[in-house]
């Protein structure tokens, strides 16, 4: 099928005013979504890079400087950390979100006024407790209010795509797999969001220290990361990646065993029971990777047109990582002395090399698309992108065990070399979505651009 640009091709004889206006229109509201899309996915970078990435590495040299995990304040920890998964990732999400669901439900048109006051009262909300973890002004007040607003903006999004409207056409299929995953994250960012705010007040309450304690701090970020980012990363993946790697088809029941793994897993960590949430958890993340048959060799061509073709490659690694994440998350749990540097290593195999990775590769293998119809500006830097994260990831997980854990002190000085690698990597996939964005869309959209031969 051939589009025709707009000023070649010949208005056809089928085409009479009526469905001529109904296409305008289609094109303008598919125009107004697109940069709707592209002004969270803006604002997720910026989130990813300052707020998020530039804090996290200056908390890794200082880290490293005095040799000491506990040495910097956990505000600056927890305020790096949710910038990286509200700040980035769940903006990120948010936008596909109201950009895809209403179209792959096949919903009526939603206002778009509903996406753009969500993103306004989100950005508030998470540059908010960023501002107010990292400099604790009026922290009583503004903390509580931060989350409050988090919340909202999430309910907003919620109401405007969620299970209360129904598809427009027809009587309503039976759910895939993949939508399980979507809803139980769903579920799971609704979740953290609430926690927050109830901590958030409680803290208030007590002014002594805007910093959750740390046995609180554990559980809400399993829930925050298996609970939430996780399933996303599962649904995308039974959705889309099938699909792009030219995977075999989806075995479904495995599928939603793994799901069922994982809301065990962070339902037992949220009371308390690591032992049983980690080896749940890692059950989950195998199942899942079986289910999608990412060890398995594709069965058709991947899908790599417009991107590197390193695509598949990266993706894969990214679930060898979900894997050693749930690894690390048990030897953590029963090493039986503390294990911060066990701990911290799970977490960001996880968060960056499973969670980045599938941002960094998804990302810029629909996101150009979705925005307007344009091509990824760079295929190799997507791949300098991927590699310098994984090099990054690889190397930061090694040491952050050996430094923190004692085992060796030389791992102290990889450590900012890690940190550095990682920020070059994020950098330069924030160059990239950015370049993409500025280049004119491939087809420009106009009423007769949707003339085929
Ligand atoms: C890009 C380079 C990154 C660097 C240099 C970095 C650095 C750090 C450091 C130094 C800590 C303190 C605890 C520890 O040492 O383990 C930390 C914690 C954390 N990081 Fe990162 N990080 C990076 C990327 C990410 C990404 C991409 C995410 C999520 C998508 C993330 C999420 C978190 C979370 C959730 C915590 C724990 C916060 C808490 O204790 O509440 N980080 N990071």
């Amino acid at each position: 099928m051939t589009i025709m640009p707009a000023d070649t091709a010949t208005k056809p004889k089928w085409l009479d005013d009526k469905t001529q206006s109904l296409m305008d229109r289609a094109i303008a509201r598919e125009k107004a979504l697109s940069a709707m899309l592209m002004t969270y996915i803006l604002t997720g970078l910026l989130f990813m890079l300052l707020p998020g990435t530039f804090l996290g590495v200056w908390n890794l040299i200082s880290i490293s400087k005095l040799q000491a995990a506990e040495a910097i304040s956990p505000g600056w920890i927890q305020a790096h950390g949710h910038a990286q998964i509200f700040g980035w990732v769940a903006t990120f999400i948010l936008g596909i979100g109201f950009y895809s669901i209403p179209k792959l439900r096949k919903m009526k048109p939603f206002s778009l006024w509903r996406a753009w006051v969500c993103w306004g009262i989100w950005t508030v909300g998470v540059l908010l407790r960023w501002s107010v973890t990292v400099w604790p002004w009026h922290w009583q007040m503004l903390l509580p209010a931060a989350s409050l607003l988090e919340l909202v903006a999430f309910l907003l999004f919620f109401i405007t795509i969620g299970p209360a409207h129904s598809a427009t056409d027809g009587p309503s299929k039976p759910w895939e797999a993949w939508i399980y995953a979507v809803i139980l994250a769903t579920s799971g960012l609704m979740l953290s969001l609430v926690l927050q705010v109830l901590e958030s007040f409680s803290l208030a309450r007590q002014g002594a220290s805007l910093a959750f304690p740390h046995e609180f701090d554990q559980k809400y970020l399993v829930v925050s990361t298996w609970g939430f980012l996780v399933p996303m990363v599962w649904g995308f993946s039974a959705r889309w990646l099938t699909v792009f790697l030219g995977l075999r088809p989806l075995r479904s029941k495995l599928l939603l065993a793994a799901l069922a793994a994982n809301t065990m897993g962070v339902i037992a960590a949220l009371f308390g029971y690591f032992a049983l949430a980690t080896i749940v958890l890692l059950l989950g993340g195998i199942g899942a990777a079986l289910a999608i048959g990412f060890f398995e060799p594709s069965v058709k061509k991947p899908k790599v047109a417009g991107i590197h073709v390193s695509f598949p490659f990266f993706v894969r690694f990214g679930y060898v990582w979900l894997v050693v994440a749930g690894a690390l998350g048990i030897w953590a749990e029963f090493n039986g002395t503390l294990s911060p540097g066990i701990w911290g290593a799970s977490r960001h195999a996880l968060t960056v090399g499973f969670i980045a990775a599938m941002v960094f590769s998804v990302g810029q293998r629909i996101l150009p698309s979705f925005c307007g119809m344009r091509v990824l500006a760079s295929p190799k830097l997507m791949f300098a992108g991927l590699a310098l994260l994984m090099l990054g990831c690889t190397l930061r997980v090694a040491s952050e065990i050996c430094a923190y854990q004692g085992y060796a002190a030389w791992a102290w000085k990889v450590l900012p070399i890690s940190a550095l690698i990682e920020m070059t990597a994020v950098t330069i996939f924030a160059i990239n979505l950015a370049w993409t964005f500025i280049r004119p869309p491939v087809v420009a959209p106009g009423p007769l651009q949707m003339y085929v031969e």
